[in-house]
């Protein structure tokens, strides 16, 4: 302890790094595609949220048929693939937080997409080492990583599989075949990207009608090439994707791209989705759960709550302008943290108990209880030894991503959130299903003035991500489901949401509903409706720089009570939340 406070005293002394600007602040190319009202929905026993309604039926029916919350998840992102391609799939990786109710017993299981072995420190860099323009790296083969999302599933199964795995299959497969009708959301990214999508050949046939315009609202399309797939995967399980036609198929469509990458048959044969130790930390009665590092997620949540603990937002409300100074300040200096320390931990040391210790947290809010107006300036704490030290890491993101939320009749539950990273990914589509651009989450930078960036690029290194699917325990046991979509804004939706639960008594509906206000390290990001026009010139007075911007969160929750589960989906996106009871 003594320690920790030692080195967070002489931060200021040894972080010699003044340029905190970090380009935190993409705008999320998963663009708006309208709001749509939604209401609570209410179960007795067993429940599914996600972003699609085909996927949540289709999952619906898993419960309904005896299947657990794994089962009903297996056969929502199958769905989900063929339904919301843009935003995960086959070609992607995802991060599963599981509660086991027999065995009372909460785990994680990381799918995230690796770097191929023979990936150099600077992919991303151009001829005179400079970052490349951000979709110069992110369209083609070179962003491709080893797919993790198929390892997970399987694995998934194996340790909480009910039902049959090729079953689960079914709903997918029939649905590729006989075709599905595309919503409006997909039609709106379509004829948004047309552009980037028209590179890839695939990608232009599936998305395109034949006058070459890209798919309107309504129309019902078919992928006989999916269906194959997903046969075959059913069939044969997670081995028919990493080995064989379909690994084959994915390493030549990598090396054949305009700008080609480095996945190789190897690099697919050896990926394992890792089983890893859920990451909680406190706040108030409640432990806040989810997956470590390489998601920054949960751990950038556990030190804002943990700053934020020490003040009474309960009092405060959701209306006063110094409940948003500190939301804002405390996710401000968790990013900092964030941006600075956090990487894959197989390959750098992140000090995870050091960042969420008490008393450093507490030296944290400290800092915000000594002014009633914005820090002027935020820093990461230093916990490293000097020789030790990383630089700030710079990456841009542009995020996609879906979230899903399960509890099955015997309360076992899912949160689970899947990527593609950007939407559509590289726009790569192979065999009915787009490969994922996940290798721009590392920084493109590997080194700062010498000093190394720890989410710098390494063969097989998982990229650092912002995915925070968790579960809210209290007494030991899962009270909520929640996650989102949103790259780096995925931390500042869960944790406005949260508060809005266990701080001000918010509905979940009403929760994921309010106007976002979310602070990632760079201006004070606020959705343009409700009480954010007042809120935000107050703010603005209080000495933040203000935007109002598109916050296209996809929170999707559920709430366990004693007798009901409480579901909600995010009016931003196309979600439903469906009451799964015999
Ligand atoms: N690619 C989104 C994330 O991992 O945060």
């Amino acid at each position: 302890m003594l320690i920790i406070r030692l080195c967070y005293l002489l931060a200021a002394v040894l972080v010699a790094q003044p340029v905190y600007a970090v380009h935190t602040e993409a705008p999320a190319p998963e663009a708006a595609s309208g709001w749509q009202t939604q209401s609570e929905v209410r179960a007795k026993q067993a429940m599914v949220v996600t972003a699609n309604p085909y996927a949540s039926q289709a999952a619906q029916k898993i419960l309904l048929n005896g299947g657990s919350a794994v089962d009903a998840m297996i056969t929502a992102q199958a769905v989900l693939t063929l339904v919301e391609p843009q935003s995960s799939g086959l070609g992607g990786g995802a991060f599963l937080v599981h509660w086991q109710q027999d065995k009372q017993r909460l785990t994680t299981l990381d799918g995230r997409e690796t770097a191929p072995s023979n990936t150099p420190s600077d992919l991303f860099l151009d001829k005179d080492g400079q970052p490349l323009p951000f979709f110069d790296a992110v369209i083609g083969g070179q962003s491709v990583a080893t797919p993790g999302t198929v390892a997970l599933l399987w694995q998934a199964h194996q340790d909480h599989g009910k039902l049959n795995w090729q079953t689960l299959f079914e709903p997918a497969i029939e649905l590729a075949s006989t075709g599905f009708i595309v919503s409006k959301r997909l039609a709106t990214l379509i004829e948004k990207d047309q552009k980037n999508l028209a590179k890839d050949a695939n990608s232009a046939a599936y998305f395109f009608d034949n006058q070459g315009q890209p798919l309107t609202a309504g129309s019902r399309l078919t992928n006989p090439s999916l269906a194959k797939v997903l046969t075959e995967l059913s069939q044969q399980g997670a081995e028919a994707f990493y080995q064989g036609r379909l690994a084959r198929a994915m390493v030549d469509k990598v090396a054949n791209a305009a700008t080609p990458g480095h996945l190789t048959m190897q690099d697919l044969a050896s990926y394992r989705a890792q089983a890893r130790e859920p990451l909680c930390a406190p706040y108030r009665q409640y432990q806040i759960c989810g997956m470590g590092p390489p998601s920054s997620g949960t751990l950038a949540l556990g030190q804002a709550l943990g700053i934020l603990s020490h003040f009474n937002l309960a009092t405060l409300g959701p209306t006063h302008p110094q409940s948003w100074r500190l939301i804002a300040d405390a996710s401000r200096l968790a990013f900092a943290d964030r941006n600075y320390y956090v990487a894959d931990s197989d390959f750098v040391s992140v000090p995870v108990s050091e960042l969420l210790d008490a008393d450093y947290l507490q030296q944290r809010a400290a800092l915000l209880d000594k002014q009633d107006t914005a820090l002027p300036q935020v820093e990461p704490g230093v916990f490293l030894p000097l020789l030790a030290r990383r630089a700030p890491d710079r990456s841009p993101e542009f995020p996609s991503t879906t979230h899903l939320s399960i509890v099955d009749k015997e309360g076992n539950a899912v949160s689970m959130t899947s990527t593609i990273e950007n939407g559509f990914g590289s726009r790569l589509m192979v065999e009915g299903f787009l490969l994922n651009n996940e290798l721009t989450d590392f920084s493109f930078r590997p080194e700062h003035n010498g000093v190394p960036v720890a989410n710098r690029i390494e063969p097989n290194k998982r990229p650092r991500s912002s995915m925070a699917p968790i579960m809210v325990l209290e007494n030991d046991q899962p009270l909520l489901i929640i996650g989102s979509p949103g790259g780096s804004s995925i931390i500042g939706y869960v944790l406005q949401s949260v508060i809005n639960i266990l701080d001000w008594g918010m509905t979940p509906q009403q929760a994921v509903s309010q106007a976002h206000i979310i602070h990632r390290g760079g201006d004070l990001e606020l959705e343009s409706r409700g009480i954010n026009l007042a809120l935000a010139p107050a703010l603005q007075a209080l000495g933040f720089t203000t935007r109002f911007t598109e916050l296209n969160s996809g929170l999707h929750a559920i709430m366990l009570q004693p007798k009901q589960l409480i579901g909600a989906a995010d009016p931003r996106r196309e979600g439903v939340a469906l009451a799964a009871d015999e």
